[in-house]
């Protein structure tokens, strides 16, 4: 199934659109299916309703870790390079990790999980972490992966949404110098959590921890109790796989749903392809598993494909700003998989960090998250792949489950700051904000999706008319990505950027309402308003108006007690760049913060405000224009 011309690529789009039944049933063969299909896909954007692989019955694990043990059980399937570079690194092969994820399986079973119970892991990017996610796939539990950064109120949130029934955690992460009392928060979360009957944890920085009788388990107690003999549970194509929650432009973030046959033959395929996969090679993928990235790109993807997947638990910049170089030349990788943010803020280091280092085992280079922009492209291609390694500029989302418009490397001829061209079987058109396409080249609109592809979400946990409301209904039968888009001369893709009220944070989404209610809790503060800004590293930055809150003490302090709720409502992730006290926002007669007007402010483009006749009060724009030139 791998691709390995242009002339190919062209062939298989071409099939794709023509007859994707057929296209996608050869795809599927490469997977290991119980019962094959008896129908490949059944769909309608309007309900919507959408299903893949009809009748076929497997699990994800087989095809991850058992189909690669009669020939390649010695081989690295995880290689775990931890935060500090001092600690030896681990590797586990396809037959270790085989053992480990079945061992830890059975821990689950024996603390009471079953097929569709859903899981709760808030774990640091360690080995543990895939074997936990792989243990839930193995006996049919749901995952929900939290990512280390969240808040416990964040947390107590989306296993309330979800009833989770199980959390696997750890004592607590390494994060650089710093270390994460993971433990801690959540005990914290699970004071509002009553459907959580279990916890397992997990000692990796063996500090103190509380541990609740009856509640409390220790990893390394539970696994010596259980064998690893774990036989894998017969999942329907269409059974969840797991729920990953994902901000969206307004209220809580959703619980995006993915199944088992449909996503699996995603992942796999477009890992194969997009990054050129050859049998042997080492691949990095720095994301967090906290986030669909890691979901499809560490684990599910590259374990389907018998790949060598990297497991990185640090930052780019601990010890010293070397480290991805270092990590590259020790592991002789060949594949660096990382997003924009990552290469701007190395950029900014200068080429000190990189003298010495030996990269010349890179052979494909990789960005996802957010648009890169030229300077950055350039940089990694020159300083990184010498000018040799193709730049993969993948563009997708927690939703699409996989890749869906990017380059296939050693293919598709590539372009700065462009995602190329869609991957075969996806078929995306520009649309105009009446839903009217706009045909032909060298034009920009919305980006929306037509066609259904198996990767995609089915609905959004407990509330399927979320789902419908926020991706179907904008423009009737078409998906909706929440994406500007340009399509060039060429009919070359790129992404602008969020059209809606979603920021892109260091390649991390929030939505600007989330934020808001997350300022809003704070005793002093009436309203507020978020946007996002231009930001040299993180892509976009925070800037919050609010309406001179009831201080406490000097103004300085009290933005630092609302950065302090916002950390505890959301997470350090979510906290405003900048605050800017004023007197109003500026609103319409009905109401309704013109939202625009704020944007040019913080993006200090206040020459051309456009039309501003509908405002309550100019008076006000006025004042917060001053007020944001005197803010640093
Ligand atoms: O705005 C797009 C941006 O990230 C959003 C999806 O975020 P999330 O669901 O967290 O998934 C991120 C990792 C897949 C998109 O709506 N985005 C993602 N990749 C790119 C991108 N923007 C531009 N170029 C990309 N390559």
């Amino acid at each position: 199934m791998q691709i390995t011309s242009f002339k190919q690529y062209e062939e298989d789009f071409k099939k794709s659109v023509e007859n994707p039944e057929q296209f996608w049933g050869e795809v599927a063969q490469n997977f290991q299916w119980r019962k094959p299909w008896y129908k490949v896909l059944s769909w309608d954007f309007k309900e919507p309703n959408i299903k893949w692989f009809e009748g076929a019955k497997l699990n994800i694990t087989e095809n991850c870790l058992d189909r690669h043990l009669e020939k390649n059980g010695d081989k690295p399937a995880i290689i775990w390079e931890p935060n500090s570079h001092e600690e030896e690194s681990v590797t586990l092969t396809y037959k270790m990790l085989h053992e480990r994820v079945c061992r830890f399986a059975n821990v689950l079973k024996r603390n009471g999980a079953k097929k569709g119970d859903r899981i709760c892991i808030y774990m640091p990017m360690v080995p543990e972490l895939a074997i936990a996610v792989l243990a839930c796939a193995r006996i049919g539990a749901v995952h929900s992966v939290i990512f280390g950064g969240f808040s416990a109120k964040s947390i107590a949130d989306r296993i309330n949404d979800s009833q989770c029934k199980l959390v696997i955690t750890a004592d607590g992460a390494y994060r650089g110098s710093k270390q994460i009392p993971l433990k801690d928060v959540i005990d914290d979360a699970l004071i509002g959590c009553p459907t959580v009957e279990k916890c397992i944890v997990l000692t990796h920085v063996r500090t103190p921890v509380s541990m609740l009788k009856g509640r409390d388990v220790w990893w390394e107690d539970e696994v010596k109790h259980v064998n690893d003999i774990c036989e894998a549970e017969e999942m329907d194509a269409e059974d969840m796989l797991f729920i990953l929650y994902t901000s969206g432009s307004t209220g809580k973030p959703k619980g995006v749903v993915h199944t088992c046959g449909g996503y699996m033959v995603y992942a796999g395929y477009t890992f194969t392809n997009v990054f050129n996969y050859q049998p042997g090679e080492v691949y990095f993928c720095t994301a967090d598993i906290g986030w669909i990235t890691g979901h499809s790109y560490i684990v599910y993807g590259p374990l389907s494909q018998g790949a060598t997947s990297v497991l990185f638990e640090g930052i780019p910049t601990y010890p010293t700003p070397s480290r991805f170089w270092d990590i590259i030349e020790k592991h002789k990788i060949n594949t660096l998989y990382t997003a924009p943010t990552a290469i701007r803020s190395l950029m900014s280091y200068g080429e000190g960090p990189l003298e010495g280092k030996d990269l010349s085992s890179i052979r494909v280079l990789g960005s996802v998250g957010e648009p890169i922009n030229e300077e950055a492209w350039h940089w990694f291609d020159e300083k990184i792949g010498h000018g040799k390694a193709p730049i993969v500029d993948t563009w997708w989302q927690t939703e699409t489950g996989g890749i869906m418009i990017s380059p296939i490397a050693t293919v598709t001829p590539t372009k700065p700051s462009f995602a190329t061209l869609p991957l075969p079987g996806i078929q995306p058109i520009l649309v105009d904000e009446n839903g009217k396409e706009i045909l032909g080249n060298d034009v920009m609109g919305n980006l929306c999706i037509k066609f259904p592809w198996p990767g995609m979400l089915r609905t959004t946990y407990g509330d399927h008319e979320r789902c419908k409301q926020t991706y179907f209904s904008t423009y009737p039968d078409l998906y909706f990505t929440g994406d500007g888009c340009l399509r060039d001369q060429d009919g070359y893709y790129r992404i602008t950027g969020r059209v809606d009220d979603v920021l892109n944070v260091s390649g991390h989404r929030i939505g600007t309402a989330e934020v808001e209610n997350a300022i809003n809790m704070h005793a002093g503060v009436v309203e507020s308003a978020v946007v996002g800004y231009p930001h040299d590293v993180k892509g976009q930055g925070i800037y919050a108006f609010v309406i001179n809150p009831e201080m406490h003490g000097e103004a300085e302090l009290t933005k630092k007690d609302i950065l302090q709720t916002v950390t505890r409502v959301i997470g350090a992730i979510a906290k405003p760049d900048k605050i800017l006290f004023v007197s109003g926002l500026p609103k319409t007669r009905s109401g309704k913060i013109m939202r625009r007007i704020l944007r040019k402010i913080a993006e200090g483009d206040t020459a051309n405000l456009g039309d501003t006749s509908t405002l309550l009060d100019p008076n006000v724009v006025e004042e917060i224009i001053e007020a944001a030139k005197a803010l640093k």
